[in-house]
Order: C-alpha cells, then sequence, then structure tokens
C-alpha cells in the first residue's frame, strides 16, 4: 500500500530533510584529502543528534555507522572506516538518512575530492541531471515509470550504465515504503502517481557494465567491472503542480 500524506504531515518530513540537506552541506565542507570516512560518520552523527534527530541507518539490518560512505568504484552502502582515508582525484558518495519526530528524511551526493578528471565531472554531472529528469516526471496523472524511464534515459544518453539490482522507494514513516522505484524500464507502467505521495528517487550509475556485487563485509556494494559509480538521491513530495523537493536547501 502507498501511504499518502497530509499537507502536514509533508511539513513534518521537511523538517526531518532540512536535516539531512545540513549535514550534507556540513560533510561536504569536511570532506578532503587525508580525512578518514570515519572522521565524516563521527561528525555527521554528532550533528544530527545536536539537531535532535537520529541517524536512520544506524542499525538498520544490522547496519554499523550513521551514514553510508563509497568511494570510486564503490556504489552504495560503504561502511565508514578509519583506515578509508580520502584522497585527491576520489569521487565520494554520501547518503544520509534522518528520523525526526516521526518521520525519515533521505538524501545522497557523490562530490569530487579536490581536483578530479572530466570522465568523473561527467559522470556526477549526469547521475545528478539523471534524478532532477525523474523528478520532473513526479507529477500526479503520470505513472511511476515514467520517473524510471526518464532516469535511464539521461544516463545512457550519457554512456553510462544504470544499476538495476538497487532501487528507489517510498518514504514517510517508514524509511523504506512502497512503491518501489527502479532506475530503468519503459515508460507508462506502475502505479498511478497522486498528490501527497513521498519518494525517495535514487539513480546508482556507472561508467561501465550495470552489474554489481556486495564485499565480505555484507555491506560494501562494488561495480563487477571496477568502474566508477555515483549515486544522488532526493526525497520529494508529490503536490497538485510541480515536485516538491524536501531534501534540498
Ligand atoms: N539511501 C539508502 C536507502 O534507501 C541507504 C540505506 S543504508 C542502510 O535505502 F544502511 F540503512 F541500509
Ligand atoms: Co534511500
Amino acid at each position: 500500500m502507498i501511504v499518502r500524506k497530509s499537507s502536514r504531515e509533508i511539513e513534518k518530513m521537511k523538517k526531518a530533510n532540512k536535516i539531512v540537506a545540513e549535514a550534507h552541506e556540513m560533510l561536504r565542507d569536511k570532506a578532503a584529502p587525508g580525512v578518514s570516512t570515519a572522521e565524516l560518520d563521527e561528525a555527521a552523527e554528532e550533528f544530527i543528534k545536536g539537531r535532535g534527530g537520529e541517524p536512520s541507518f544506524k542499525g538498520y539490518k544490522g547496519y554499523p555507522a550513521s551514514v553510508c560512505l563509497s568511494i570510486d568504484n564503490e556504489v552504495v552502502h560503504g561502511i565508514p572506516d578509519q583506515n578509508r582515508i580520502l584522497k585527491e582525484g576520489n569521487i565520494l558518495s554520501i547518503d544520509i538518512g534522518v528520523y525526526y519526530q516521526g518521520f525519515h528524511g533521505d538524501a545522497a551526493r557523490t562530490i569530487p575530492i579536490g581536483q578530479v578528471d572530466n570522465e568523473k565531472e561527467k559522470l556526477i554531472d549526469t547521475v545528478k541531471r539523471a534524478l532532477d529528469n525523474g523528478i520532473d516526471k513526479a507529477r500526479a496523472g503520470n505513472r511511476l515509470t515514467d520517473i524510471s524511464a526518464a532516469v535511464q534515459k539521461t544516463a545512457e544518453e550519457a554512456g553510462f550504465s544504470v544499476v538495476r539490482q538497487y532501487v528507489g522507494h517510498g518514504i514517510g514513516r517508514e524509511m523504506h515504503e512502497e512503491p518501489q522505484i527502479p532506475n530503468f524500464g519503459p515508460p507508462g507502467e506502475g502505479p498511478k502517481l497522486k498528490e501527497g505521495m513521498t519518494l525517495a528517487i535514487e539513480p546508482m550509475i556507472n561508467v561501465g557494465e550495470y552489474e554489481v556485487e556486495t564485499l565480505e563485509d555484507d555491506w560494501t556494494v562494488v561495480t563487477s567491472d571496477g568502474s566508477l559509480s555515483a549515486h544522488w538521491e532526493d526525497s520529494i513530495a508529490l503536490t497538485d503542480s510541480d515536485p516538491l523537493i524536501m531534501s534540498r536547501p
């Protein structure tokens, strides 16, 4: 069942997502060559708790940290570690979830560490545009997979591939609600979109093939061919006009 939210509930979700957006700004400023991913995780947890929230991911299915930090060929769910030190030229995918006063917010960004090459810049630009083009289809009267198809088209026109194994999701009182939102497939399928739906759309795009695998730590997802990957996610609410992007400042 897809749970639609009232405007009062959406106001609350905006508050959870505001903490997510501010945590992203804080981590973006801190992330630099020589900094460990554990330091960033600690800073994020302190920030989220300081704002009265809880990190949504901590303890979720046993996840051991507050945020996910995935470097270069890591797609999602990288576990922060004091021995993972950021280096000039890396790309870092930062995924943050916050639970605040009964609702979750969820967003991901991929950022360059120092100067990165053109391919990395193009990958980041593409995943961002893919999400924007998907969000633009999140309108009452459209079908769910209109979003999916718009994301896929943007990624593939740039010569990249879209991860199949992980998808976006509804969000609200639970971090993962219905529906699942694939980032690929033909348009015009799935449930009809309606005002009050709240969705976390999250394309993951690889430079090479779309296949991924999970490392021995049972969490870190990497590209099977070792190619670079980027992730961008926003939590949005469907309105009677333009989609409301709750997780942007
Ligand atoms: N943004 C991701 C998601 O929706 C992050 C989940 S990480 C986990 O699903 F640790 F909580 F699993
Ligand atoms: Co998510």
